[in-house]
């Protein structure tokens, strides 16, 4: 017998009534995406292959820490422009009982770095020297702290969680559109021979549909596969490393790879409304900034103001402009500088800061300085601990981990190391290479995150996990550079303050600014002409060419239990899949 069904109009009224059950307050009369739902795991990546990848992991009994080391091994094979193995970034971890992580395994300095060694005879900073190269890669933090995560979060087997990555680079994936055109129009692959063959076949570019196999990237992942971890540090791949970098110009030895070490570090702790924070400690900026932005505007009725408002947009920039004051003059590794973090995030820090906001006119950044004093720089004193894309995971248990690593630019420094399919970094210039000179990000730095040995660059990556009730309901993250902070920041704004779906906040318009250049950066059609009008009256200044900001990833845990996760449309590749 047909199952029953309800009259048609009784059906409509149902139908009705679900529909208007499931809008928030913000979403209704509009036309919203919704978030991904699930009922147990959800992984939000930006490829969605490396996201298949953590929910077969996850299907396999593997746990989110298992998940999050085959997703970021997973990225490095099909999302090469910021997944990696030759770069580092942050882990940051929350066990379903309760234990949280913060895996620090940023880039290092080597050892022969110098505080002027990106400076010409004229003591400028040149910054293809920095960006480009061998010279400008730091020793690579990825493959040790994805392992020090599984070792002590994870329950699979080393082996068990790079398999997936291994058959991917060996059997390869169908080119997206965006990864075909981003391979392209990547000139600085064209400058290295390896580089140029891999990505750019010589010439003959992949194109979209096309499948890419990157047979030595494979091998280098069974190697590790069979080896372990330490075969990046110490065995055949170091020594490829070592020698790519002799012949060519750049600085890390044997030595500094088999003395590169992550380190887990205690997260930082804020509120926002009410919701607990926990974010990433020095040597990201991120956290910091994030809790002292929201600490400035939490005292505001953003909600009032309403969501794009000129009015709630001023107040973001302002917050902004003195957040990244205090990193440009306070900033560095926590291992070779005193930072004054706690005050930094404490509440009455942020109202002083707030006190100084004019609501009808912006201050000029040349009038913004620190809100302290810099401690005398320790920035030459080697330290104790020398040797030293985003995604968003929840599994069944509940475990959550949210992690951003890097390359730092596209494709990072632009050369492969032969044989080995392994891009590298350009993250030494994360550093001032002159303490107030501009970076590739045009961050104005100072003493405390200039160059030396062993040091790590200050960062702006931002993972965060934020709780409910006490209870833990959404992680996310993005990349971006200096953007990363605004963006996750306007990103929770946009759920907690104006109530919006996790789908929608990420989908929303950014701003950002950073202090200096004293511009408003904005997105296509992100401020309507008399929003601009009235910033503009303010006295902001709106930079010319509006562009696209980051790629949220992130996934939420709602009070029924049920997993939602979300993918930003910025990047046409990421997608949030769950089970
Ligand atoms: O650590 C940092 O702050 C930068 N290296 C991040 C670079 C980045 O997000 C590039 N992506 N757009």
């Amino acid at each position: 017998m047909p199952p029953r069904r309800p009259l048609p109009a009784l059906r409509m009224l149902l139908a009705a009534l679900c529909a208007a059950a499931l809008l928030t307050p913000a979403t209704r009369g509009q036309v919203a995406r919704q978030p991904v739902r699930a009922r147990r795991a959800i992984v939000a990546s930006s490829s969605a292959f490396a996201s298949q990848v953590g929910v077969e992991i996850l299907r396999r009994g593997g746990n989110a820490v298992d998940a999050a080391v085959a997703v970021g091994l997973a990225l490095a094979v099909t999302f090469p422009v910021a997944g990696n193995l030759g770069g580092g970034g942050f882990m940051l971890i929350r066990m379903a009982d309760g234990r949280m992580a913060a895996i620090d395994y940023r880039e290092t300095a080597p050892a022969a770095a110098r505080r002027d060694m990106y400076l010409d005879a004229d003591g400028n900073h040149r910054l293809e020297k920095s960006t480009l190269g061998y010279a400008a890669v730091g020793v690579p933090g990825t493959v040790a702290g994805f392992d020090l995560a599984l070792r002590k979060y994870g329950r699979l087997k080393w082996a068990q969680v790079v398999a997936p990555a291994r058959r991917l680079a060996r059997e390869g994936f169908p080119v997206s559109y965006a990864l075909a055109q981003g391979l392209r129009i990547a000139q600085r692959l064209a400058g290295d021979p390896e580089s140029r063959r891999i990505f750019h076949r010589d010439g003959d570019y992949y194109a979209e549909g096309e499948i890419f196999r990157q047979p030595d990237l494979a091998a280098t992942l069974e190697r590790l596969e069979k080896r372990g971890s330490r075969e990046f540090y110490e065995g055949e791949t170091a020594r490829r490393i070592a020698a790519a970098m002799r012949a060519n110009g750049g600085f890390i030895t044997l030595d500094d790879l088999k003395r590169y070490r992550p380190v887990e570090r205690e997260p930082l702790r804020g509120t926002y409304r009410g919701y607990d924070i926990a974010t990433f400690p020095p040597p990201s900026s991120g956290g910091i900034i994030l809790l002292n932005v929201l600490n400035q505007l939490e005292g505001d009725d953003l909600a009032a103001l309403g969501p794009g408002s000129s009015e709630a947009s001023h107040l973001l920039i302002e917050a902004l402009r003195r957040a990244f004051a205090d990193r440009a003059a306070l900033m560095g590794d926590p291992d070779f500088t005193t930072m004054p973090v706690e005050t930094l995030i404490s509440k009455e820090y942020a109202k002083e800061r707030r006190a100084t906001i004019d609501l009808r006119r912006a201050t000029p950044s040349a009038t913004v300085r620190a809100g302290m004093e810099a401690p005398a720089s320790e920035s030459e004193k080697v330290s104790e601990k020398a040797e030293t894309t985003h995604y968003a995971i929840v599994d069944a248990d509940g475990n959550l981990v949210t992690n951003t690593y890097t390359l730092n630019g596209p494709y990072g420094s632009g050369v492969t190391v032969p044989g080995t399919g392994v891009l590298l970094n350009n993250e030494m210039d994360d550093f001032a290479a002159k303490p107030g000179s501009l970076n590739a990000f045009q961050l104005i730095q100072g003493e405390a995150n200039a160059i030396a040995p062993g040091k790590r660059p200050l960062s702006s990556m931002t993972p965060t996990i934020v709780f409910k009730d006490g209870k833990p309901w959404l992680a996310l993250g993005s990349p971006g550079g200096p953007t990363i902070i605004s963006t996750v920041i306007q990103t929770l704004i946009n759920v907690i303050d104006h109530n919006m779906s996790l789908q929608q906040a990420i989908d929303a318009p950014r701003l950002h600014h950073q202090w200096m250049p004293d511009v408003v950066m904005w997105e296509p059609y992100g401020l309507s002409p008399d929003t601009r009008r009235a910033l503009e009256a303010k006295g902001h200044r709106l930079e010319a060419t509006p562009r696209y900001n980051g790629d949220v990833e992130a996934v939420l845990i709602d009070a029924t239990g049920a997993r939602l996760g979300a993918s930003d449309p910025r990047n046409p590749d990421a997608r949030a899949i769950g089970y």
